[in-house]
């Protein structure tokens, strides 16, 4: 079965301001990226601040062009100018949690966009209110603008509207994180459910390990713009390979109690 994405050869490359005003240095966020993501896998992708993971997500969504290599989706090659089926398939949920809504728009017309613009069949109003009810929101809010909500309310609106559609994959950047952790475990479980129920392969980056590993079948690790291990997650976690995986599972705050 053609990989949902492949990766083949993938850098990306930006400009920062140097120690003199005038001077921009270089810098490599991605360095020669292979990566496979096979259909019906879900995949987390992990990695310390500023490996690279969100660049990596940027260019997956052919919102960004990579200065080297390509980018496939379902065996397509997808850039900016040409995302072909990304941009009807995929729900993206950004890490910025405000950055996924309009904020001039009432945050019900910003779920039932995607409803529109994908002539999605159905009663676009009552998939709206069963949306904000399984996020754990009063489908009366569907009226309020963004401003109105915390930064935990925009998520789980984030997530309701990548979710609207039913897309065929659901790429989140740290989807989770602006929830306080009750609220966080309901929700994952609730997108682990939704996404099963509508057959939607997860993508996600995450920095909690307990998140990858109760909704992702495989696990890629980043460190410094590489991959540096991909595979099972559970195999992973329990055999890390990779300094930097092990750098990860040993951060892992541990509750003792007692
Ligand atoms: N638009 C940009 N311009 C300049 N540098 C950038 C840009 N985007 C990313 N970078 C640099 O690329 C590297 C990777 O950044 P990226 O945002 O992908 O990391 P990340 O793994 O998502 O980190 P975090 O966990 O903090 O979100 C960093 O060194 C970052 O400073
Ligand atoms: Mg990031």
């Amino acid at each position: 079965m053609t990989a949902t994405f492949a990766l083949d050869g993938v850098a990306r490359r930006y400009t920062v301001p140097g120690d003199r005003p005038w001077r921009r240095v270089p810098r490599t966020a991605l360095d020669g990226v292979d990566l496979t993501v096979p259909a019906g896998r879900d995949l987390a992708i992990v990695g310390a601040s500023g490996s690279g993971k969100s660049t990596l997500l940027r260019l997956l969504l052919a919102l960004e062009a990579p200065d080297a290599g390509t980018v496939r989706f379902r065996g397509d090659v997808v850039t900016p100018r040409n995302p072909g089926a990304l941009r009807r398939d995929v729900g993206v949920v950004a890490q910025d949690p405000g950055s996924s809504l309009d904020p001039r728009l009432p945050v019900g017309a910003s779920i039932r966009e995607p409803l529109e613009c994908l002539a999605v069949p159905g009663d676009h109003g009552a998939r709206v209110a069963e949306l904000l009810d399984a996020v754990g929101l009063d489908p009366g809010v569907a009226d309020r603008r963004p401003a109105g909500f915390s930064g935990g309310e925009r998520q789980r609106i984030a997530l309701a509207r990548a979710l609207a559609a039913r897309p065929a994959v659901l790429v989140g950047d740290e989807p989770f994180s602006a929830v306080d952790p009750t609220t966080r475990g309901r929700l994952v479980t609730l997108v682990g459910d939704l996404a099963r129920a509508s057959g939607t392969q997860l993508l996600l980056v995450t920095h909690d390990l307990g998140i990858a590993q109760r909704l992702c079948a495989d696990v890629a690790v980043l460190d410094a713009g590489r991959v540096v291990e991909t595979g099972p997650v559970d195999a992973v976690f329990a055999r890390p390979t990779a300094d930097a995986t092990r750098a990860l599972l040993d951060a892992v705050l541990r509750v003792s109690v007692g």
